[in-house]
Parts: structure tokens; C-alpha cells; sequence
């Protein structure tokens, strides 16, 4: 059984000098094979609403999706720390409600850690998270369940104030205990005087090769997602295109009568 990754080991890999491996997981099989292949961390990313449930943004999400799910990845995975988002508006009201909610990922979901977004205003629940022992990664620069106030998928901290603010609430956060911090959508200069300033390790999504690890959506970067992906985004293999082709050929099969093999005696154990 190999030994799980824990918060604590993602902050010495950054002392060692060691990058972080991150990548969304939403159901039990795929966390099989990511943590097979040996990602540090797999995240339940509330970009499980555009990924696998068809929304246009991460707001629609509920707390039982992401518990659902999370349990899906966390039944798959032996060795990464699961992560999992805490959905919009979930713990914004208050500080009893955000642990209520960390409290269900962890308890019913069996994640490992939390993540949750935002700088300022989220630095009470993460100080309480920490306090009574949920490790806790926060999100700067794009935060996706602000999408409608800031009126699109759009680059972060391009500007100087908006870059200082960002590095006084990656402070912060690390202050109120936060284990690491994702850093999506900001300039790579930006992102690299974050990386230096803070001991925690920053994870970066569209933010240059500076930060201490990188986090993708795994749909994105297998070309299996088929609507938009983002610019930045590495694609590793074209699932999508393989999956229409072996349906195409599957369906000539079966139009022709060529039928999977009638089954013998015991077939193992039902796939569905
Ligand atoms: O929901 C998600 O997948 C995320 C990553 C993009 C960092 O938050």
C-alpha cells in the first residue's frame, strides 16, 4: 500500500525544490489511473459542473454534487491527497456554516483538504478551518464562482494595485494557515514574486512556469472535454477524437450484426 501524500508534504516538496503535480478527478476510475500514473494531488474541482454536468459555469454546483463526487475519487485513490472544492456560496455566510460544509467533504466525501476561493474576505474561514484542523488551499487571481460580477473568464491582476492586492491576500492567507494557494489566470511575473514571497507553494492554472506545481483540468488536458479549452492549456492526448472513432466503428459493428461474443459462463464483475 503506498504511503498518501499529505498537505504537509506538498510544503516540503517547495523546500526541496520539488514541483507539485496536481489534476482534476471527478469519478472513481479516472482517480485510479491519475493516481496510478502518480499525481501528487488530485483536486474535485467545482469545474466538475462545465466538465462532466454540462453547466456553462462553476456557480451551479451544490454541496451534495461535490460530496457525491468527491466519495467517487476519494474510492479511487490510494496514494494522492484528494482536495476538494468547496462550492459558491457555501462558505461565505459565516464561519459556522463554512465548517459545517468542510466538515460533509471531509466526513461524508472523505477528502483530505479543502479548497476554497478568494483573498480578504475568506481569511475569518480559513483561519477557523485551520484552527480545528482542515487543511486549507485557497484560489487568487481568476476566481471562476465570481463569474458573474466579473463579467467573464478573464485574466487577473494585470494591472500594479491589483497585483499588490493579490500578493497581500496570498499573505494572508498563508498567515491564517492556508497549506498552499492556486494561482489561475495571472501574469507570470506576478505569479513568480507570489511564488518567492510565500513558504507555502503556489499552484499554478494560466499562470507561467514559476509556480511551485501546476493543477489542470484532466478533461482539458486529455482532449476529452469537448467544448472550450483555455489557450494556456497543454493537450497530452486527443481522447475526444478516439472516443467518436471507436463509437463510429462500434456502431458499423453492430449494424452489421457483428455483436460482442455471447457470454460464457462467470463474465467478472458487472461494469454497470
Ligand atoms: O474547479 C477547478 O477545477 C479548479 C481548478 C481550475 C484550479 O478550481
Amino acid at each position: 500500500m503506498p504511503i498518501p501524500v499529505r498537505a504537509r508534504d506538498l510544503k516540503d516538496k517547495k523546500q526541496r525544490g520539488e514541483k507539485i503535480a496536481m489534476l482534476t478527478a471527478y469519478d472513481a476510475n479516472m482517480a485510479r489511473l491519475l493516481d496510478r500514473a502518480g499525481v501528487d494531488a488530485l483536486l474535485v474541482g467545482d469545474s466538475l459542473g462545465m466538465v462532466v454536468l454540462g453547466y456553462q459555469t462553476t456557480v451551479a454546483v451544490t454541496l451534495d454534487a461535490m460530496i457525491h463526487h468527491t466519495a467517487a475519487v476519494a474510492r479511487g485513490t490510494t496514494r494522492a491527497l484528494v482536495v476538494a472544492d468547496m462550492p459558491f456560496l457555501t462558505y461565505q455566510a459565516n464561519v459556522a456554516e463554512a465548517v459545517h460544509n468542510a466538515r460533509r467533504l471531509i466526513q461524508e466525501g472523505g477528502a483530505a483538504a479543502i479548497k476554497l476561493e478568494g483573498g480578504h474576505a475568506v481569511i475569518d474561514v480559513v483561519t477557523r478551518l485551520v484552527d480545528v484542523g482542515v487543511p486549507v488551499m485557497g484560489h487568487l487571481g481568476l476566481l471562476p464562482q465570481s463569474v458573474h460580477q466579473v463579467g467573464g473568464f478573464v485574466r487577473q491582476a494585470t494591472n500594479e494595485r491589483d497585483a499588490d492586492t493579490l500578493l497581500a491576500d496570498a499573505l494572508a492567507l498563508e498567515q491564517a494557515g492556508a497549506f498552499s494557494i492556486v494561482l489561475e489566470a495571472i501574469p507570470s511575473e506576478v505569479a513568480r514574486t507570489v511564488t518567492n514571497e510565500l513558504a507555502i507553494p503556489t499552484i499554478g492554472i494560466g499562470a507561467g512556469p514559476d509556480c511551485d506545481g501546476q493543477v489542470l483540468v484532466s478533461s482539458d488536458m486529455l482532449g476529452l472535454f469537448d467544448g472550450h479549452v483555455p489557450s494556456f492549456v497543454k493537450q497530452y492526448a486527443h481522447l475526444n477524437e478516439t472516443v467518436v472513432s471507436a463509437a463510429q466503428s462500434y456502431i458499423e459493428d453492430v449494424k452489421a450484426g457483428r455483436y460482442a461474443r455471447p457470454a460464457s459462463t462467470v463474465t467478472g464483475a458487472p461494469t454497470a
